[in-house]
């Protein structure tokens, strides 16, 4: 093999090997000169409209997928907020160091976490059997894909707070989700609750059922009002209620009293407003957000705030 590309003499002697005085154009020679032409056409003011096919290509590749996406979704889900989805596996291993990071634990650990509640086939059956027979299961996803609230899970594993607040309840998948890491937490001798606030009385209804109720304490009525009557130190809120900015910065701080020293609060409103990290910089805390991208999905994430 020649230690140089092209070979000493390719360039003269063809693609056939022929001479240079026969065959003087190669593939190569064919090649450096449109690469040539192209830098020398990107220094024009022809330029922008050298490079709009390759553009259109790209972006039509782009939408196209988008709308595939979009349509087998309109005929396959029939959810119309909170939408759930599966992370992708890249998106799965940020989560992991994300918690890792906030907790100062090894990623292992929080890998740990996160394999046993995809693992948990009670709750994934509990989940599918009360969405079959809700009054709104035309409203709901027989699959169980719990998206970012993995993540809640392993920070409640990780931290093993006595009490949770999470504000916004809708289903419950959350509740439940909370409600998985308490009890597990529980067993390994660290017993907590989680008390679910939602303004909406039919809100809840997969978190009504053992065990996973036995630590789930749901409030009806409007957060802040809710959280003002708490009557027991928070170790983790969660904000995931009405997601308006000015709603999200009353509930931090109706909630920043009712704190156990060393709490720590996340919010499901991350991707849209700054609130959580101003109010970190208010109160002299530490601020981290992490963006989920769902697989297969056209919606495009939500994340997880945390301040700490
Ligand atoms: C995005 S959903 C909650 C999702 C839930 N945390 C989960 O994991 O699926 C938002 C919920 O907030 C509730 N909500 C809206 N405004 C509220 C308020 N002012 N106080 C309490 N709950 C409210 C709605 O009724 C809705 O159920």
């Amino acid at each position: 093999m020649p230690s140089t590309y092209p070979p000493p003499g390719a360039l003269h002697r063809g693609i056939d090997g022929g001479s240079a005085d026969l065959f003087p154009f190669t593939w190569y020679n064919l090649s450096v000169d449109a690469t040539k032409l192209r830098r020398a056409v990107a220094r024009t003011p022809l330029a922008p409209v050298a490079a709009f096919p390759k553009r259109l290509a790209r972006v039509a590749r782009h939408d196209a997928k988008v709308l595939r996406v979009s349509a087998r979704w309109l005929f396959t889900s029939r959810e119309h907020h909170n939408y759930t989805y599966e992370l992708t596996k890249l998106s799965r291993q940020h989560l992991a160091w994300f918690v890792a990071v906030v907790c100062d634990l090894p990623v292992k650990q929080v890998r740990g976490y996160l394999a046993e509640i995809e693992a948990d086939e009670a709750l994934r059956r509990h989940i599918e059997s009360a969405t079959a027979g809700a009054a709104r299961r035309g409203l709901a996803d027989k699959r169980v894909r719990y998206a970012r609230r993995v993540g809640w899970y392993a920070l409640v594993r990780a931290r093993k707070p006595a009490h949770v607040v999470e504000t916004g309840v809708d289903k419950g998948l959350g509740s439940c989700v909370l409600a998985a890491a308490l009890l597990r937490n529980a067993a390994e001798g660290h017993p907590g609750r989680v008390t679910s606030l939602d303004i909406n009385p039919e809100a809840g209804y997969l978190a009504r059922t053992a065990p996973w109720s036995e630590v789930v304490d749901l409030v009806v009525g409007d957060s802040i009002t809710s959280i003002a009557a708490l009557d027991r130190p928070v170790d983790l809120f969660l904000h995931d209620s009405d997601h308006s900015r000015a709603h999200e910065k009353r509930e931090f701080e109706a909630v920043e009293p009712k704190l156990a020293p060393g709490a720590i609060l996340l919010t499901d409103n991350v991707t849209t407003t700054n609130v959580l990290a101003d109010h970190a910089e208010r109160t002299g805390r530490r601020f981290l957000a992490y963006r989920e991208t769902p697989a297969n999905h056209w919606y495009p994430g939500d994340g997880i705030g945390v301040a700490w």
